[in-house]
């Protein structure tokens, strides 16, 4: 098969491992790629937002299927797109993305099917929000209705604090604003559970805990991720058990009683508080850096398990995992999540080599002239898998030194909940 995978981040690039194994597997592009899936398949410098000009590229190399990385495209429609132009594509339509295009959409969901989750109002302006805030208790989440990469959620202490968010958000931040999410603050653990679904049936895939905090003991400003381990630790079977039946059930029902259907990967973001799951968010993608932790462990033929979610025969498939620990450490720009320095060489990258539990797994890079630069925040993935996550924390952060490159910086304590306790 030809495949072509859209996106140019460390999911992509952990994504386009796992297709290459495939035996099914004659060509692969990455739309844009990054310099890492420029080492294992055909990087295509192309606009995937200009569908024309995608969709040429996809019948002009007879593409059998297109899996959709990020957020955005799928929001926009990208997948209802391609499907009219009957070219199978992995990932929900536009209608079901809302689950992550829109907060209020989600919650309002969780209202009418009873799905556990932070209490919340919905602001048309910012007096009304104002004027609430004035009574609520501190501290209180404030949250952009869209898509805000990662950015239209604030947590604020004060009332000072919460109008300004308000303001803010109203004012356009984050693009036009009709309305505002106001939630209690949620005290807990949070914990990334994923599912894959053909659009018929859904299956557990497997539970990551990503640090989204720039800093060590999860202090200072929110990130893309900072890195991530799997399994969780927090998962069990009991809380395993609520998760499906008090949030992913329900939410499916919803999906089928707005007469849709689901394929692709479920990202649900919990709170857990006393092994209880509370739904923070619903993602419509694999999580980053969560997917670079997840798919390493995968022991079933991950385009088996694509194709059949495209094919509506997911029930034929089991999924499987190696009985192992799986760490992500992220090496970000010095700056970052601010600004950073662009276009910095990494002149030791060829010097780290991958093995079978060892993997870097690109993000921000691009290549030139052979050499390979940081262009992005988050700029290298490093993962190992082994028996416990000390040992696995321990050979990243080796490999991380071996790099030696002064322009980053990383996280020395993903995984201290469990590791260092
Ligand atoms: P979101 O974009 O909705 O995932 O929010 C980003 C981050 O903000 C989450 O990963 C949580 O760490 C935090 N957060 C969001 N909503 C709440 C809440 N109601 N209570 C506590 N923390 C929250
Ligand atoms: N790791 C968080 C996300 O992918 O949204």
């Amino acid at each position: 098969m030809k495949i072509a995978i859209l996106g140019n981040g460390g999911r992509e690039h952990a994504i386009a491992t796992q297709i290459l194994k495939s035996p099914k597997l004659k060509k692969l592009y990455c739309i844009p790629g990054n310099a890492g899936t420029d080492s294992i398949a055909e990087n295509v410098s192309l606009d995937f937002y200009n569908y024309e000009s995608l969709l040429h590229f996809i019948k002009k190399n007879k593409i059998d299927l297109v899996i959709v990385g990020p957020e955005k495209p799928l929001v926009e429609g990208i997948v209802d797109f391609l499907s009219r132009e009957n070219v199978k594509v992995f990932g929900p339509n536009k209608n079901v993305s809302q689950l992550e295009g829109s907060k209020i959409f989600t919650k309002k969901i969780c209202e009418r099917y009873n799905i556990p989750t932070a209490q919340f109002g919905v602001f048309k302006n910012a007096d009304e929000a104002y004027k609430y805030l004035e009574n609520a208790n501190m501290p209180i989440v404030v949250k952009a209705d869209g898509l805000a990469a990662g950015k239209g959620v604030y947590i604020c202490e004060d009332l000072e604090s919460s109008n300004k968010a308000v303001k803010e958000i109203f004012n356009g931040k984050f693009g036009l604003a009709e309305q505002v999410l106001i939630e209690e603050f949620l005290q807990g653990d949070e914990m990334s559970y994923f599912v894959l679904s053909d659009g018929k049936i859904f299956k557990r895939f497997n539970t990551a805990q990503d640090h989204k905090r720039v800093g060590e003991g999860d202090r200072g400003k929110n990130t893309g991720g900072m890195g991530a381990y799997s399994p969780s630790g927090l998962i069990n079977a009991e809380l395993d058990k609520k998760v499906i039946t008090e949030i992913v059930n329900p939410t499916f029902k919803a999906i089928k009683d707005m007469g849709e259907n689901y394929k692709g990967f479920l990202y649900v973001g919990l709170m857990i508080k006393n092994n209880n799951p509370y739904l923070i968010e619903y993602n419509v993608r694999m999580g980053d850096p969560e997917c670079q932790t997840i798919l390493p462990l995968l022991a079933t033929d991950f385009l088996d398990l694509i194709l059949s979610c495209c094919d509506e025969t997911l029930h034929n498939q089991n999924i499987l995992w190696e009985e192992k620990k799986s760490m992500c450490v992220v090496l970000c720009s010095n700056g970052y999540p601010d600004s950073y320095k662009k276009d910095v060489e990494i002149p030791n990258i060829k010097k780290i080599k991958n093995d079978d539990t060892f993997f870097i797994y690109h993000a921000g890079t691009e290549k030139k002239d052979n050499k390979v630069y940081a262009t992005g925040g988050r700029v290298l993935n490093f993962v190992s898998i082994s028996d416990n996550l000390k040992s696995s924390r321990d050979k990243v952060i080796k490999e991380i030194e071996n790099l030696n490159w002064n322009n980053g910086f990383f996280r020395n304590d993903i995984g201290y909940k469990i590791i260092d306790k």
